[in-house]
C-alpha cells in the first residue's frame, strides 16, 4: 500500500502571487486532464471550470474516477497529462503541502488519542500563532460545526456524525480556499446522514468556500449541489445544475443514473411529428431534431410523470394498464404497472408510476385493477435508440 496522507489535512495556503483576476474568473480550472494506473484509464481528457464560492458535486457509479480526480486536484495523485489551475496559478506539478485545500474522507480517521480540539489544532501547529490564538481558533470552529462543547471529548467518545463534524472542522482550520469532501457522509446512518447534509450545506452558504464533494449518492447531488458533475467510466457525462440533470439529461445513462426513469422502446412515425412507444403515440415535434421516420428511440419519462385516470381520455398518450402491485414509499406510491404488448411476439412493457397521497386518496389504489395510464408529451425526452446507456 502507498503511504497515504492524513485522512483529514488542513493545508496552507500556497506562497505563491495570484495571477491578475482578468485572466480567469473560474476558481479553480481542470483542463484535459488524463491520468493512467497501468494500462487503465482512469480520467479521461477530463476539462471542468469552477466558479468562486461554488458547490460542486461529482457523481458517478462506483470506479468512475470521482476520487481520482478529487486527488489530482488535491496533488495527492499525479496526473499523466493536463493542468489544474487554481486562482489563477498552475498548481499541476506541486505537492499537496503547497496547495491550499482542506479535506475530509469518507472515515473519519481523526487521531483516536487527540482531543477533539487536539484534532483540529493539528493543522494550524505549525502557524505562528499564541497557544491562545490556536485556542480562540478552535473554539470558533467547534462553534461553526455546531459542537461547542466537544474539545476535551476524544474520538471514541463522539458519534459518527459528530467526528465527521470535527473532521471538517480540522479541514476548515487554516481557512481554505478550496474544500474537498470524497463521500464525507455515506458512513453515516440515513437520518444522521440527512442533517449533516443540510448542515454542510448551511455552512457552505456562511462561510463561501469553494467546495467539491464526491458522492455516488444522487440524491445527496441533487440536494447539495449547485452545479453536478456526472462522470462515468473516466469522462464527464454531463455537467448542470442539479435540475438540469434531472429534467434535461443528455444520455440514457445520465438519465437513468440520477433519478427513477422508465424507457419506451419506439420509433419515429411520422419525422417532425409522431413518436409511437410501447403502444404511446405522442405528438412529439422535436424528438431528435427531425430524425428520419422509422428512426428506432427510447422515450423516457419519470414515474411522477406518468399520470393515472380513472378511465381513459381516449387519446393517444393514454393506454390502459394492469396495476400489478403498490409501494407505500411515505410521501407517495410507487405502482408497478404492465402494458399488454400490442403484438404477440413481444413482452408486455412494465413501467412505474409515482401517486402522491393526496392522489391516492381519490382513486383508490388496488393490485390487478385496470387503470388508465397517460404519458403527457411534452414530460417526455427521447434518445436515440442504443445512445450511450
Ligand atoms: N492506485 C490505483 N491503482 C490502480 N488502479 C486504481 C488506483 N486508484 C484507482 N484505481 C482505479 O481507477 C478507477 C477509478 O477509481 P476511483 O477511486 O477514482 O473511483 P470512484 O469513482 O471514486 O469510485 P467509488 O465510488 O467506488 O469510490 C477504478 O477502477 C479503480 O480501481
Ligand atoms: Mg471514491
Amino acid at each position: 500500500m502507498n503511504a497515504s496522507p492524513p485522512a483529514t489535512a488542513s493545508v496552507r495556503h500556497a506562497p505563491h502571487t495570484p495571477a491578475p483576476s482578468s485572466v480567469a474568473s473560474a476558481y479553480l480550472q481542470i483542463r484535459k486532464v488524463t491520468k493512467t494506473f497501468g494500462k487503465f484509464v482512469a480520467l479521461a481528457d477530463v476539462s471542468l471550470d469552477i466558479e468562486p464560492g461554488e458547490f460542486i458535486c461529482f457523481l458517478g457509479p462506483s470506479g468512475c474516477g470521482k476520487t481520482t480526480l478529487l486527488r489530482v486536484i488535491a496533488g495527492l495523485e499525479e496526473q499523466n497529462t493536463g493542468q489544474v489551475i487554481q486562482n489563477g496559478v498552475d498548481v499541476s506539478r506541486l505537492p499537496p503541502s503547497r496547495r491550499d485545500f482542506g479535506i475530509v474522507f469518507q472515515s473519519y480517521a481523526l487521531f483516536p488519542n487527540l482531543t477533539a480540539a487536539q484534532n483540529i489544532a493539528y493543522g494550524l501547529e505549525n502557524e505562528k500563532m499564541s497557544r491562545q490564538q490556536v485556542q480562540q481558533r478552535v473554539q470558533e470552529l467547534l462553534d461553526l460545526v455546531g459542537l461547542p462543547d466537544a474539545g476535551p471529548k476524544f474520538p471514541a467518545q463522539l458519534s459518527g456524525g459528530q467526528q465527521q463534524r470535527i473532521a471538517l472542522a480540522r479541514a476548515l482550520a487554516l481557512a481554505p480556499g478550496l474544500l474537498l469532501l470524497d463521500e464525507p457522509l455515506s458512513a453515516l446512518d440515513a437520518k444522521v446522514r440527512t442533517n449533516l447534509r443540510t448542515e454542510i450545506t448551511a455552512l457552505h452558504r456562511r462561510i463561501g468556500v469553494t467546495t467539491i464533494m464526491v458522492t455516488h449518492d444522487q440524491e445527496e447531488a441533487l440536494s447539495m449541489a449547485d452545479r453536478i458533475v456526472v462522470m462515468d467510466q473516466g469522462r464527464i457525462v454531463q455537467i448542470g445544475t442539479p435540475l438540469e440533470i434531472y429534467r434535461n439529461p443528455q444520455t440514457p445513462f445520465v438519465a437513468n443514473f440520477v433519478g427513477v426513469m422508465n424507457f419506451l422502446s419506439g420509433e419515429i412515425v411520422a419525422a417532425g411529428q409522431r413518436v409511437q412507444a410501447a403502444g404511446f403515440d405522442l405528438h412529439l415535434p422535436h424528438a431528435l431534431n427531425g430524425a428520419a421516420t422509422g428512426t428506432p428511440v427510447q422515450v423516457a419519462i419519470r414515474p411522477e410523470d406518468v399520470r393515472l385516470l380513472g378511465i381513459s381520455n381516449g387519446t393517444g398518450d393514454t393506454r390502459m394498464a394492469r396495476l400489478c402491485d403498490v409501494e407505500f414509499l411515505g410521501a407517495f406510491y410507487r405502482v408497478r404497472l404492465e402494458l399488454p404488448s400490442p403484438t404477440a411476439d413481444t413482452p408486455p412493457t412494465r413501467m412505474l408510476a409515482d401517486v402522491g397521497a393526496e392522489a391516492a386518496r381519490v382513486m383508490p389504489l388496488v393490485s390487478g385493477a385496470e387503470v388508465a395510464v397517460q404519458v403527457p408529451a411534452e414530460l417526455v425526452q427521447v434518445f436515440p435508440e442504443g445512445g450511450s446507456a
